[in-house]
């Protein structure tokens, strides 16, 4: 929420309250993918960054793939123009989300070799780098698990130093993540971004 809506919700609770409710009841009939790919066509005609980002992750959140915001977007374009289009692609870009990358677009997804599986430790996690992209990976309950080293707050590239044991904190808000599962276990809401991985030949490979 941006600084202004939460000033408005604290200083005016119950004409703000109708707001968001009459928003919630706007999209009863929709399905969570569909509300937020619109949520983040919103985000993008008023050109809010911070919406842009968090209702970006939402939409992957809900099955979204990348190539689905992108066609949502250019679906868009009568309303939003080349202009908005290509500030919101260069913010996701930043982003440095799986499917939004310079170095590997959105249809030239593919499998990465990550590591032996033997060099990772029974508990915490490593974090490396792969083809241009910062995870971590670890031991989870069903299997080995490999995140993006971006906090889903606000997209903080999150260093080696913020693991401690099977914990990652986030230095930026103290967001903190459960490796093992990825979860948010303290002060946030959201759960790591998370890669699909198998072990091919004793390597632990991740797919983006
Ligand atoms: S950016 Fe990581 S906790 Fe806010």
């Amino acid at each position: 929420m941006s600084d202004a809506l939460d000033f408005l919700v604290k200083t005016r609770p119950e004409a703000m309250g109708h707001y968001f409710a009459f928003l919630k009841d706007a999209g009863r009939h929709l399905d969570p993918k569909t509300r937020n790919l619109i949520s983040v066509i919103t985000k993008v005609h008023s050109q809010t960054e911070r919406g842009l980002r968090q209702y970006l992750k939402r939409a992957l959140r809900e099955g979204a793939t990348p190539l689905e915001v992108l066609d949502a977007l250019l679906m868009a374009f009568p309303a939003l123009g080349l202009a908005k289009i290509t500030w919101a692609v260069d913010v996701m870009l930043s982003m440095k989300l799986p499917g939004f990358d310079r170095a590997a677009p959105a249809d030239a997804v593919g499998w990465h070799d990550l590591m032996a599986e033997a060099d990772l430790p029974p508990q915490g996690a490593v974090r490396i780098q792969c083809d241009g992209r910062a995870l971590f990976v670890a031991r989870g309950t069903s299997g080995v698990n490999a995140y993006d080293s971006h906090c889903p707050h606000q997209g903080t590239d999150i260093p080696e130093l913020a693991l401690q044991g099977g914990t990652l904190t986030c230095p930026k808000h103290g967001w903190a993540f459960d490796v093992a599962s990825g979860d948010c276990v303290k002060n946030g809401t959201a759960p790591l971004t998370r890669y699909q991985t198998r072990i091919a030949s004793g390597r632990v490979l991740a797919h983006w």
